[in-house]
């Protein structure tokens, strides 16, 4: 599938406001890379090789638990970036990030990355801003996973995956491609059988309606201002 990098780059929040000049030079140093479903794009303490945006597709971060099982911290889409803690904190990478969907990434060198955080405050600006959003996603996900019962995390998953990526119809609902029974089991910290059984609970609530790869949600239950 052909992508357009500058266009792409310029609806993404953080580069959005760059000249069109500076968008095709930033287009023309990054890198594309295409992941297959389930593809590791880069490991948990790995050294970092630069900053990644997603262009197409979706991908998940996650970390292993002590368990031995996989905790799927975030999933980031189209126009989100992913990458840039180990870039600005000097360390190796702080999690795994694995596509969930078929995905294409750009890469931007280090260099360009801190180049353009030194050159645009409004970057600078606007990521500080996207990090505060992804700790308070954390914030969330730690207060969720101590204090309400699975049912509830997963009531409040669909809730939050659907305001992250979910697309407005315009008739009162909102789709999303719904991940994984076993992804969704690695973000609420439950098994995939739980999952599955609560799913069809759900469904039978009227809470959410699937339809092959996709969930529907009512709009007015994502309590959006
Ligand atoms: P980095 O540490 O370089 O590599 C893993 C990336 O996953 C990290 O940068 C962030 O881009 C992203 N990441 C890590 N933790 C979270 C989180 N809690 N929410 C969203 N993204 C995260």
């Amino acid at each position: 599938m052909s992508i357009d990098v500058s266009d792409m780059l310029a609806r993404s929040p953080l580069f959005g406001e760059l000249a069109r000049d500076e968008l095709a030079a930033l287009g023309a140093a990054a890198q594309r890379l295409d992941f297959a479903r389930d593809e590791v794009i880069f490991s948990m303490n790995e050294a970092p090789d630069g900053l990644y945006v997603v262009a197409r597709g979706r991908v998940k971060v996650c970390v292993p638990t002590a368990a031995g099982k996989e905790l799927i911290l975030a999933t980031l889409g189209p126009g989100e970036v992913f990458g840039e803690m180990a870039l600005l904190d000097d360390a190796p990478r702080s999690a795994s990030v694995v596509a969930q969907l078929p995905t294409t990434a750009y890469r931007l060198r280090r260099s360009d990355f801190s180049r353009l955080l030194e050159e645009h405050p409004s970057i600078a600006r606007k990521l500080l801003m996207e990090m505060s959003q992804r700790l308070r996603r954390a914030n969330a996900q730690v207060e969720s996973l101590v204090s309400l019962d699975v049912v509830g995390r997963l009531a409040r998953f669909f809730i939050d995956l659907a305001r992250q990526h979910g697309q407005l119809l315009g008739n009162g609902w909102v789709a999303v491609r719904r991940p994984t029974h076993q992804d969704i089991a690695a973000s609420i910290g439950a098994t995939r059988e739980t999952v599955t059984r609560l799913i069809a609970e759900l469904e039978q609530r009227g809470l959410i309606v699937n339809d092959g790869k996709m969930t529907y949600l009512r709009e007015e239950n994502l309590g959006r201002e």
